[in-house]
């Protein structure tokens, strides 16, 4: 098949020039130069921005989607068994995010082990603060378990979710 000029490659992906050569920058893609020095890519480039554009969306970094994307072979066009092996070696990244996604879907209005200290449910669950030993941030929603002191779902009064009118936190 032709290879595609910038311009077609934007159109069809709907990602602007500038960011086409921004990928290629990031070695994202890659794409050869014709005698006049015009970018020509190979039809394919078309299935890498696809995937490199929703995984931004879906907030990855660019350096998990170059990771993944180092998976493929440079000098033909990726098989399905290529886009296989990526998926497979993608799932625990994303098995990671959906798990994150879940949480701040579900737990959100209840203690998320950030330090605020501001919900009634913080005093069950994060007494004292102590999800700040396991690190900086929301600590329940990127997956850590309580810390020693403070209530487990399981261990938590069975009213636990009236304590904020929310649904209280569950295991993730
Ligand atoms: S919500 Fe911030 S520590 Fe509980």
């Amino acid at each position: 098949m032709e290879p595609l000029p910038i311009g077609q490659v934007a159109d069809r992906t709907g990602v602007a020039v500038s960011a086409l050569r921004f990928y290629e920058q990031q070695g994202l893609i890659r794409s050869e130069r014709t005698g006049g020095g015009q970018r020509r890519y190979p039809r394919d480039v078309l299935r890498r921005v696809a995937f490199v554009k929703i995984a931004q969306q879906v907030g990855l970094s660019l350096d998990a989607i170059r990771s993944a994307l180092a998976g493929l072979p440079d000098d033909r066009t990726p098989t399905r068994a290529d886009w296989t092996r990526l998926s497979a070696s993608w799932r625990p990244l994303l098995d990671q995010r959906i798990g994150t996604l879940l949480r701040l879907r579900d737990d959100l209005d209840s203690c998320i082990g950030c330090g605020c200290l501001s919900l009634k449910a913080c005093a069950l669950y994060n007494p004292g603060d102590a999800a700040a030993s396991l690190g900086d941030g929301a600590r329940y929603l990127v997956g850590d378990e309580r810390p020693a002191g403070a209530a487990t779902p399981s261990g938590a009064p069975s009213d636990a979710r009236d304590i904020d009118s929310g649904p209280g936190i569950r295991s993730p």
